[in-house]
């Protein structure tokens, strides 16, 4: 009887010992297996709209994933696509983003952001400079989003822009906004540049356009009744900054901007942000949803870092003269 135990016990383990052996032969081919073809994930872009400040947003979101490991080509696809500015476009884009089954998706401005998050409630969705994710019914709230949506928000403060702009233009007492009416973005920027240029004694007129041929005869209006033109961070006139700035130098009116790339494309002085960084952050936060980290408890990233920005042959051809402390703390461009 006890031999017989013992035999037992010895043929139990002896069993034992080969299972144990071919469980981990079979574990160890498959995780060669698993690193020999590493798994490619796949990222979404849907841009707004082309101009100078969400290609740069959209380029710094690439540059952001590959900063944090997820590089194109590599183990990564990006599938880019651009609305247009047209609102069906980019639902079926939104659809199509969908349907090649991509990982996350990235809205870059609010118009696309909004569309991405009308066609999907579960892929998770990381916003790249929007303006206020709250008014634009993106988020619940900042701290905690609770949906599939996170992302970085940009808004430079528009009471330090207003400031700035009475350094340079110490006699404005009338502005007026330029803005189109399809962007939930501009809407709660404008009222709250309106709060604060009231504030400080402005008188503050709202002109709005629904697309951009109404742009050209807009600016003249608005040109012989305004002291200087405030653009906020709106899609629409950001494409169209050529004939802004044509219309409003034609009665040598001073644009005052919230981006620094309407400074570089005509505007006078603005306190702006760096766009291509903007995306940056933005693509670093599209590698955290990469890597399984859940929108709905990523706080959104609100993005203050900012540059005042003055365009030195635009002030020459205004014939503005700049405070010494301005000139001392500002990027110049165009010297
Ligand atoms: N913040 C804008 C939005 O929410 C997008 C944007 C970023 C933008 N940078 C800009 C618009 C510069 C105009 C100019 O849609």
């Amino acid at each position: 009887m006890k031999n017989n135990r013992r035999l037992i016990l010895a043929v139990i383990i002896i069993f034992g010992i080969l299972i144990g052996s071919f469980v981990k032969e079979v574990t160890t081919t498959t995780t060669t297996k698993d690193s020999e073809t590493e798994e490619v994930l796949k990222v979404g872009i849907l841009q707004y709209v082309s101009h100078e400040a969400l290609d740069q947003i959209s380029e710094g979101v690439v540059e952001g994933l590959a900063e944090r490991g997820y590089v194109e080509g590599e183990n990564l696809e990006i599938i880019f696509y651009n609305g247009q500015g047209d609102q069906s476009k980019l639902a079926t884009m939104s659809q199509q983003l969908i349907d090649k089954k991509c990982d996350v998706l990235v809205g870059v401005a609010t118009p696309a952001a909004q569309s991405l998050a009308n066609a999907t409630s579960s892929i998770p969705i990381i916003m790249a400079a929007i303006t206020d994710p709250i008014k634009a019914d993106l988020v619940q709230s900042l701290e905690e989003p609770g949906g599939n949506i996170t992302g970085l928000s940009n808004r430079p403060s528009v009471e330090d822009q207003f400031a700035l702009a009475a350094e340079l233009l110490p006699k404005a007492k009338k502005i007026g906004i330029l803005y189109s009416s399809a962007e939930d973005n501009s809407k709660s920027q404008v009222e709250s540049a309106t709060v604060a240029a009231t504030a400080l004694g402005l008188e503050v007129s709202e002109y709005v356009v629904n697309s951009t041929n109404e742009i050209a005869q807009t600016v003249e209006v608005m040109a012989e009744k305004a002291d200087y033109i405030y653009l906020p961070q709106d899609n629409m006139i950001a494409t169209a900054m050529p004939t802004v700035v044509a219309e409003a130098n034609k009665s040598m009116t001073p644009i005052v901007t919230s981006v620094d790339t309407m400074v570089e494309a005509g505007g006078l002085v603005s306190i702006g942000q760096n766009q291509k960084d903007l995306g940056f952050e933005s693509g670093k936060m599209v590698a955290d949803a990469l890597d399984g980290r859940k929108p709905a408890t990523t706080p959104v990233y609100i993005y203050t870092k900012v540059e005042a920005v003055i365009n030195m042959q635009q002030a020459e051809f205004l014939g503005i003269e700049i405070p010494e402390k301005v000139l001392a703390e500002a990027k110049l461009i165009n010297e």
